[in-house]
């Protein structure tokens, strides 16, 4: 079996489907993320567990094995995506147990159950027995019978969830819930834009950043335009003006302008610093991932630092931590061109228009007059079947690209732009030309992810 597309810096499923991030949190002394597994089969068609990886450091991750799969009538559809909480020591997990009942239905507005389940753990691995807290009875009567994804967090000494929705109308929505004791849960409210947004909003995240709120979500329904929404569902960020509740969304902003970007979930570490990781990947899309007929598809992003720029943007930069893989280092200087090992992490510095090329075929391009980048595959092999995706940048005097075997995300003027895709390069060593700009390249050491259940 050739490994040459295995990933050395981000997390795959050891076989079978990846999608989502679930359940992210630093919880008896290391960091834990869980994920939509289904190990059964490449291409997604079997039921959803949740998979877990557990690392004392962001970069070495070790495989635990399944923790979660359906196995009461409430989740027999599907462990579906979900977040997870500490408190007194327990970890808390809430995930959406999906159901499908027998018969003709749409599966919009009959025949399906969303519960919300609550299990606890106090080492990652081993669940407690699992709690229904929430059925599509308790949700409102404006709503479809798709409202899932709970994630739950603590603020002013008391619990908080969100839940992405698809009202009757066919407008994504959030409800919000709050609970005193985790177990029972209050409706307090929807949150939504004025205008419908896409028919469903999917794995909602609200935090407060540096005393600003922000809304995250994945939006299915909107509609596509070239410069923005390309993909076929989007995820992005409203900012949140005021109470969660009563607050006012600002506008809505994409994560990431790339092929490969959904569903991201975020979390707070314990020095303080929020951590995005997204799967990257997307269902339901036109183009390809050649590692199905290998026997595994799809990864997560690198775990990525939110932070505010001075200009109001979100920015994500790479967690720090990466840099220590950091090895031998190159400079690469403007017009030349290089066969370099992957992994690599390539950091360049721009002066007006730049082009920067990976395995002669797939192409980053910035034109500063129009404050346009683009990102094109000209060669529908190593894009297998992606072809170009485009982003409004007024400025980019900085990039940084994280290449590994079969992905790059590529961070633009400090994260302010970000594009992140799936690529499968022949071999483990491409060459890459940088133009009008010159940057310095580190061949990073592959850390150890252990894909093996112990
Ligand atoms: C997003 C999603 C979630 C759902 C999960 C099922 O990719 O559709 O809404 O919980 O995937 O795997």
């Amino acid at each position: 079996m050739s490994d040459k597309w295995r990933q050395r810096l981000h997390l795959e499923p050891p076989q079978g489907w990846m999608n989502d991030p679930n359940g992210l949190c630093w919880f008896d002394g290391s960091y834990h993320v869980y994920f939509q597994y289904c190990p059964s089969a490449a291409n997604g068609s079997g039921p959803k567990y949740w998979g877990h990886y557990r690392s004392p450091d962001l970069l070495h991750w070790k495989f635990c094995g399944t923790v979660l799969r359906p196995d009461i009538p409430e989740d027999r559809d599907g462990v579906y995506s979900g977040s997870a909480l500490e408190a007194n020591g327990t970890l808390h997990l809430f995930y959406t147990g999906n159901v499908k009942e027998e018969g003709a239905h749409d599966y919009i507005t009959s025949g399906r159950g969303a519960n919300v389940i609550h299990v606890t753990t106090r080492d990652g691995d081993k669940m407690s027995e699992k709690h229904v807290l929430l059925t599509v009875a308790d949700y409102p009567a404006a709503c479809t019978q798709h409202v899932r994804d709970p994630k739950v967090w603590q603020q002013d000494g008391a619990w908080h969830m969100v839940l992405g929705a698809r009202a009757r109308t066919d407008a994504g929505l959030v409800l919000v819930y709050h609970s005193d004791d985790l177990v029972r849960w209050q409706y307090a409210g929807a949150v939504t834009t004025p205008e419908p947004f896409g028919y469903m909003w999917e794995c909602p995240d609200y935090y407060i950043l540096d005393g600003k709120g922000v809304l995250s979500v994945s939006p299915q329904g909107l509609p596509h335009f070239a410069e923005r929404f390309q993909n076929v569902y989007q995820s992005g960020w409203f900012a949140v003006d005021g109470a969660l509740t009563e607050g006012c969304l600002g506008t809505f902003t994409e994560w990431d302008m790339g092929f490969d970007f959904y569903a991201p979930q975020s979390f707070e570490v314990p020095d303080g610093r929020r951590i995005m990781i997204g799967w990257m990947g997307l269902p339901d899309i036109d183009y390809r991932n050649p590692t199905v007929s290998l026997g595994w598809q799809h990864c997560l992003t690198l775990p990525r630092e939110l932070a505010w720029d001075g200009n109001g943007r979100l920015c994500q930069h790479p967690v720090r931590e990466l840099t220590a893989l950091r090895g031998e280092m190159v400079t690469i200087h403007d017009g030349e061109t290089r066969k370099v090992p992957l992994p690599f992490d390539l950091e360049a510095e721009i002066h007006g228009d730049f082009s920067v090329t990976l395995a002669n075929a797939m192409q980053l391009q910035y034109n500063a007059a129009d404050g346009v980048c683009t990102l094109a595959f000209t060669d529908c092999q190593l894009g297998a079947g992606r072809t170009k995706r485009t982003a409004k940048l007024p400025e980019c005097r900085r990039l940084r690209m994280l290449a590994d075997t079969s992905s790059a995300e590529i961070y633009l003027e400090g994260g302010a732009c970000v594009f992140s895709t799936r690529y499968y390069p022949d071999e483990t060593c491409v060459t890459l030309r940088l133009s009008g700009a010159e940057g310095t390249l580190w061949h990073m050491n592959s850390p150890e992810v252990t894909c093996h259940a112990t």
